[in-house]
């Protein structure tokens, strides 16, 4: 495979020019909307659940709102709402351009949007009406399922209908949506459908294990990784390091994330070869994640002032050296050794964090803080100092979240290997849960920062023209 680089495609002026009618821009602009909003209300909802721990849920006693539905509403709804259609909106931005061909059909993409956003909300009516499925993450209530894959193969189809015309070489951000568009729908469906009608017992264990994991690295790390393969080398204005690297990248992840899921079922009745080989396999993704981080900081290499001067790369690089805390940590956290101390602990829960709001989310932030002023034909943000806020509470607000559930983690394991009462853990781990409660109510605050500079950037839409301008106002941050 031979690729062409970000910089050769986004020096082709003319091209670039007959690309930017091919972008249906209004469409990416309702994703975005769409993502901030399921974004807020997720957070919220993840906030109420944290209450719960505290033991002051406002709404106790309300079937509808109790706390556990609302944790569903949480995790589908970051999943679903923000991450899934953030992606559709970017998707809908570069895909033409690097393609130079608009999406299969502009009529599709716009019933897309509507079948994505009622899926979504089906999923949340049908989470706090109860019924919801056993299958983590796959909660979507069975009559949603189908529809949800059907839309997940039209997106298929929209997006490889451009991607499979290109002639010749295929830029790295491509081979990694191309993996995304078939890895997704062979998921979903085998997450949705296996264990619910046709695997029994520790097979269907096994399955789930399978789904969780896949959905994180088959859907949303191959889009998370094209899209920075996308923006960094345009934001930064010279090519990546080394297309060799991204390769051995994009190969490795194909290889060795499949493999990983049954980490999270060790000392399981699931066989045991299995088990090593998901241990094995998660290691080797670690080795695989450093190949790709060092491409990215060597790419930075000499443009190191951007991380002060372009926000869009702050939030990019944040996610980065978060990626590779994750990464890092669960090559630890799936060994046997440490599964012996931090199953079912809060370790995980900030792992978990840690990955899906600082590595992806960081990077849709980054990437909605650069192309949200263009899209609604704004000069600059309304004011970017409230995006350095937006910025700077999420990071905080985030490290302290991830610390304080790790120590939460570490102290319930050895509490419970020492089998002190179960009552002991709960009340060591009392002011952690409120730490954790204040650490999310400063990510929640930063993003109402950002929702209010989208909406008076959309209201006031500074004088100034064109992109120029908006890369000063990111400058200027
Ligand atoms: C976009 C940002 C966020 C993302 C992507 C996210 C993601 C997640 C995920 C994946 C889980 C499941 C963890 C697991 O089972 O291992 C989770 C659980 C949870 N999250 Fe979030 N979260 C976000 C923001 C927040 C915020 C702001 C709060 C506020 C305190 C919060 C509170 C919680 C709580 C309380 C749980 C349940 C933990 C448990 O069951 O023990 N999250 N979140």
């Amino acid at each position: 495979m031979s690729v062409i680089t970000a910089s050769s495609g986004a020096m082709n002026v003319p091209a670039l020019a007959a690309g930017r009618a091919l972008i249906e821009t209004r469409l990416v602009w309702w994703y975005f909307a769409a993502s901030l909003t399921y974004m807020i209300v997720a957070m919220l909802a993840g906030f109420l659940f944290s209450l719960q721990f505290l033991q002051h849920y406002p709404l106790a006693g309300i079937e509808l709102f109790s706390p556990g539905r609302w944790r569903l509403v949480h995790t589908n709804g970051v999943a679903y709402g923000f991450i899934a259609n953030a992606f559709l909106g970017m998707l809908h931005w570069a895909v033409p351009r690097l393609t130079l061909r608009p999406v299969r059909g502009r009529g599709l993409s716009y019933f897309i949007f509507f079948a994505w956003q009622a899926v979504v909300l089906a999923t949340v009516v049908g989470l706090l009406t109860g019924q919801a499925q056993a299958v983590e993450w796959g909660e979507t209530p069975t009559w949603v399922d189908p529809v949800a894959l059907a839309g997940l193969i039209l997106v298929a189809v929209n997006f490889l209908h451009p991607i499979l015309q290109v002639q010749g070489p295929m830029y790295v951000t491509l081979w990694y949506y191309v993996a995304a568009f078939v890895w997704t729908v062979l998921v979903y469906a085998m997450g949705s459908f296996l264990p619910e009608y046709f695997v029994g017992g520790a097979a269907s264990g096994a399955i789930i294990g399978l789904f969780i994991h896949d959905l994180v690295g088959l859907f949303v790390t191959p889009l998370g990784w094209g899209m920075m393969y996308y923006f960094v080398p345009i934001l930064l204005k010279k090519p990546v390091w080394s297309h060799g690297l991204s390769l051995v990248g994009f190969w490795g992840l194909a290889f060795f994330y499949p493999l990983t899921g049954i980490h999270h079922f060790l000392y399981s009745p699931i066989p045991m070869f299995l088990q090593y080989g998901a241990v094995i396999s998660t290691i080797a993704v670690e080795l695989v994640v450093t190949t790709v981080i060092i491409n990215f900081f060597m790419t930075l290499r000499g443009r190191g002032d951007a991380l002060r001067t372009n926000l869009p790369i702050r939030w990019f690089y944040t996610g980065m050296v978060f990626y590779f805390t994750t990464c890092l940590q669960c090559a630890f956290q799936a060994t046997l050794t440490f599964q012996k101390i931090i199953h079912f602990t809060d370790w995980v829960v900030g792992h978990s964090h840690l990955v899906m709001f600082g590595v992806f989310g960081f990077w849709l932030l980054g990437m909605m803080t650069h192309l949200i002023p263009r899209l609604v034909g704004a000069g600059g943000w309304y004011r970017p100092s409230w995006n350095a806020w937006h910025y700077w509470l999420s990071t905080i607000g985030m490290l302290v979240m991830f610390f304080d559930l790790v120590i939460a983690g570490l102290i319930q394991g050895f509490q419970w290997r020492d089998l002190a009462p179960w009552e002991d853990s709960l009340v060591a781990s009392a002011p952690f849960w409120l730490t954790r409660a204040v650490s999310g109510t400063m990510i929640i605050i930063g993003q109402f920062f950002f929702a209010a500079n989208v909406v008076m950037t959309m209201l006031r839409r500074p004088v100034g023209s064109g992109e120029d301008s908006a890369d000063a106002a990111a400058a200027a941050i």
